[in-house]
């Protein structure tokens, strides 16, 4: 029996491992962690993350080929293929701190893999890691390996939270990079073998290493690059009255272009595309490709101008102040579907919210109170390095309070923002809310679900990304 170990068991190693034990029933999976209490959730009925579908799939194959445990090194001792899905965060001090990946975690789990491994094994780089990292961690899995031999592959994973089983289960490829050496050869068709289960072996893509490393920042910095491009065009169309929803289904129509992510929002977030193209942008500043790196680099700067846009509108909306005005917030996750709050930009519109001393009301069915209040009191960088992970006085930020009721967090206020697409906020009862408002009423879509339209009859002045502004806003001066 092929015996699979996974070190990292979160929003990645998790589900991946959980698919992986359901298509192989011949293959005993263990997905070990440092973190005892996201090993117990494993183990429990409340799972660590909300991702639809993962519940069922877990249920399935837990106890049976699927063991979450704590006991990192005895399976990885035993087992013969290793994938490393640790945390890779954007280093926060030191040499690169604010773009390089930090492989603190990778290399600390590389180092104990060659102290305890006992018998050849393939390491699978599953994490997103700086090209050429799969050269460093052969050094430290060889230099201390006691004769034992190391193959390492890069199999990048490119499920998207919310849908990660969908794409586990029907993936528009798997990748998988190896050394172009018999022995290289060999463990790619080990681990396409594993993939061959469910995967149809067309969509199975093989490379050599640095190809598959690099291609996964590739493929973030190629999504996250369309979202800054569709962003910037609706600061466009609010400037010349086009609108965005127009623009999108026009372009994407050309089969070139495509249609999918083409939605304007209020910014892109998530743990990995600013963290990735970060990572980009550093990597070609290293090989002396200044103009290459300042390409990737205006992607992020054009989130984080949609993101401060959309603050500034809020706050000339409402007479150029916000100071003291109760504004509710509806969504903090980066995306529905998933409790992530990882980089989400509800927490620069918040913080930028609270900057002009808003009291904030925030409500998102997945994210719970502890969790908004540590985003908004942690520095940029920070969330993704556990010694920072300690919760805050409850206390910490006064003009703060987290509600779990749509229709709680809206009454009194005298704005709304939308800033997470949940289905259950385009069928809120508008009437409803409006009649508890302070007038005149404000919605801002930072993710455009209502009908504005519609919002408009009922009383509301409404502000959508990239569409033709409100009469109310026209008459405003323009917003920089
Ligand atoms: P995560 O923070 O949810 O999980 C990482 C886990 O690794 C944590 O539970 C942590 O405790 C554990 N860990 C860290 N060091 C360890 C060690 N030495 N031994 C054992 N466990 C250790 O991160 P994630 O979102 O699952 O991402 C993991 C990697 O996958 C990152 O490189 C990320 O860029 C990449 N990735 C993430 C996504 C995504 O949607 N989240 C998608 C594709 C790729
Ligand atoms: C992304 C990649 O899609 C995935 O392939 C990779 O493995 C990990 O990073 P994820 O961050 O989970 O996945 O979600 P994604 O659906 O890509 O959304 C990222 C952010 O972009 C979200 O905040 C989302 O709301 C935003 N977005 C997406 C838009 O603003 N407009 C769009 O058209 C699409």
């Amino acid at each position: 029996m092929v015996k699979i170990c996974c070190i990292g068991a979160g929003y990645v190693g998790g589900p991946t491992m959980a698919v992986i034990a359901l298509k192989c029933p011949q293959i005993e999976v263990a997905v070990v962690d440092i973190s005892v209490s996201r090993i117990t959730a494993w183990n429990s009925d409340q799972l660590p993350i909300y991702e639809p579908g993962l519940d069922d799939v877990v249920k399935q194959c837990r106890g049976k080929n699927l063991f979450f445990s704590a006991d990192v090194e005895k399976h990885v001792s035993v087992a013969d293929i290793i994938f490393v899905s640790v945390n890779t965060p954007t280093k926060t001090q030191g040499l690169g701190a604010g773009k390089a990946a930090d492989l603190t975690y990778w290399e600390s789990a590389a180092r104990m893999i060659a102290d305890v491994s006992k018998s050849d094994k393939i390491v699978v780089e599953k994490s997103t890691v700086p090209v050429k990292t799969a050269e460093a961690i052969e050094k430290i899995l060889t230099h201390n390996s006691k004769g034992i031999k190391f193959q390492i592959l890069s199999n990048p994973e490119f499920l998207a939270e919310g849908t990660a089983i969908q794409d586990l289960f029907n993936p528009d490829r798997v990748l998988i990079g190896g050394r172009e050496t018999p022995e290289g050869t060999k463990a790619i068709q080990a681990l396409k073998d594993v993939y061959a289960h469910w995967v149809p072996v067309e969509r199975i893509l093989c490379t050599n290493l640095w190809s598959a490393e690099l291609s996964k920042l590739a493929a973030n910095a190629f999504l996250a690059q369309r979202i800054s491009s569709v962003n910037a065009m609706s600061a466009l169309c609010e400037a010349t009255g086009a609108d965005v929803s127009q623009v999108s289904h026009s372009i994407g129509t050309d089969s070139r272009i495509g249609p999918k992510f083409l939605n304007a929002s209020v910014g892109f977030g998530g743990s990995c595309f600013q963290k990735d193209i970060l990572n980009l942008v550093y990597i070609c500043q290293c090989n002396g490709l200044p103009e290459v790196a300042n390409y990737w680099k205006q992607v992020i700067k054009v989130n984080d101008y949609q993101k401060s846009r959309f603050v500034n509108r809020v706050v000339s909306s409402m007479f150029n102040t916000v100071s003291g005005k109760k504004i509710a917030v509806l969504g903090f996750a980066f995306k529905k579907d998933t409790g992530d709050t990882r980089e989400t930009p509800a927490i620069d519109v918040c913080k930028g919210l609270l900057g002009d001393k808003a009291r904030l009301s925030i409500y998102d069915p997945q994210v719970t109170e502890g969790q908004i209040r540590r985003d908004l009191s942690m520095k940029k960088f920070d969330w993704d390095h556990p010694i920072h992970l300690q919760p805050n006085s409850p206390t910490a930020i006064k003009q703060v309070s987290v509600v779990w009721d749509a229709y709680e967090a809206v009454k009194d206020s005298h704005g709304i923002c939308i800033l997470t697409e949940w289905d259950e906020f385009k069928t809120l009862d508008y009437e409803r809310i409006y009649q508890n408002m302070q007038k005149p009423a404000f919605v801002f879509d930072g993710r455009n679900i209502v009908n504005a339209d519609k919002l408009r009859q009922i009383g509301f002045i409404v502000y959508s990304i990239g569409k033709p502004l409100d009469p109310w806003l026209k008459d405003l001066p323009a917003v920089a």
